[in-house]
């Protein structure tokens, strides 16, 4: 099964994208996650990419593409992109890469959530330094405050989770990434989800519209 991860920052993509992941037994493929590791590492990717992930601009395509088509290959065909694609080149860009191996995509799930919500949820989401694990202080605290309740490991702010980054990001991603929903709609792969509510019954209202 191939499947995109569609929605605004903070709708709650990799939440989501980890949970269907696991049950379906596909590879994850996050472009942010990839690059906030290698921004971690100090390699010539992160580098390149640091400048632009703090800002909350997108990252340039050549880029991007070229880091995509590498998670993809050792995915082995069967993948949830998450955080990918992003505008309109990097999607076509996909799907020229799928063709040119009989592939295609499965459906786009798109999680909608309004603004207010997405900066409530950003401001107040804590990340473990160590595993990656993903809190919310308003939503899903850690059981011990600072800590990760998986590792042990301290929490973190993402240093674009500020509230002037994030209504940046939600700018780019209102002229950049909404049209694709558009996009994929006229091909028939959008199903959309409401993203409000419980984490559980979000996961349930995607599991029933991938049935
Ligand atoms: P990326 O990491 O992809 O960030 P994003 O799209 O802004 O999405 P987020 O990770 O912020 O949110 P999410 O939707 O995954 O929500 P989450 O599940 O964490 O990209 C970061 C940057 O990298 C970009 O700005 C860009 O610079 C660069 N980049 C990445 N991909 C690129 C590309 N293709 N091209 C160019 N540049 C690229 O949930 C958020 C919070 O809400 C958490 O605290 C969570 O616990 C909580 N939460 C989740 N679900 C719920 C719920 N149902 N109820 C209450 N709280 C919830």
């Amino acid at each position: 099964m191939r499947v995109v991860f569609l929605g605004p920052p903070g709708s709650g993509k990799g939440t989501q994208a980890e949970r269907l992941s696991a049950i379906l037994r596909i590879s994850k493929i996050s472009t942010g996650d990839a690059l906030r590791e290698s921004i971690k590492r100090g390699d010539e990717l992160g580098r390149k990419a640091k400048v632009y992930v703090e800002k909350g601009e997108l990252v340039p395509d050549d880029i991007i593409l070229a880091l995509v088509e590498q998670l993809i290959d050792e995915a082995g065909g069967r993948f949830l992109l998450d955080g990918f694609p992003r505008n309109l080149n990097q999607a076509k860009s996909l799907d020229e890469y799928l063709s040119g191996r009989d592939w295609s995509l499965d459906r786009v799930i798109y999680l909608r959530v309004d603004r207010g919500e997405i900066v409530n949820r950003l401001s107040s989401r804590r990340v473990c330094s160590q595993c990656g694990a993903v809190y919310n202080l308003i939503y899903n605290p850690p059981t011990v405050e600072g800590r990760c309740d998986k590792c042990g490991g301290a929490l973190e702010q993402r240093r674009d989770d500020t509230e002037d980054v994030i209504l940046r990001r939600l700018d780019v991603y209102e002229r950049e990434t909404a049209p694709l929903i558009a996009y994929y709609a006229e091909r028939g792969l959008v199903e959309e989800i409401d993203g409000t509510g419980a984490v559980e019954e979000v996961f349930e209202r995607i599991r029933r519209a991938l049935e």
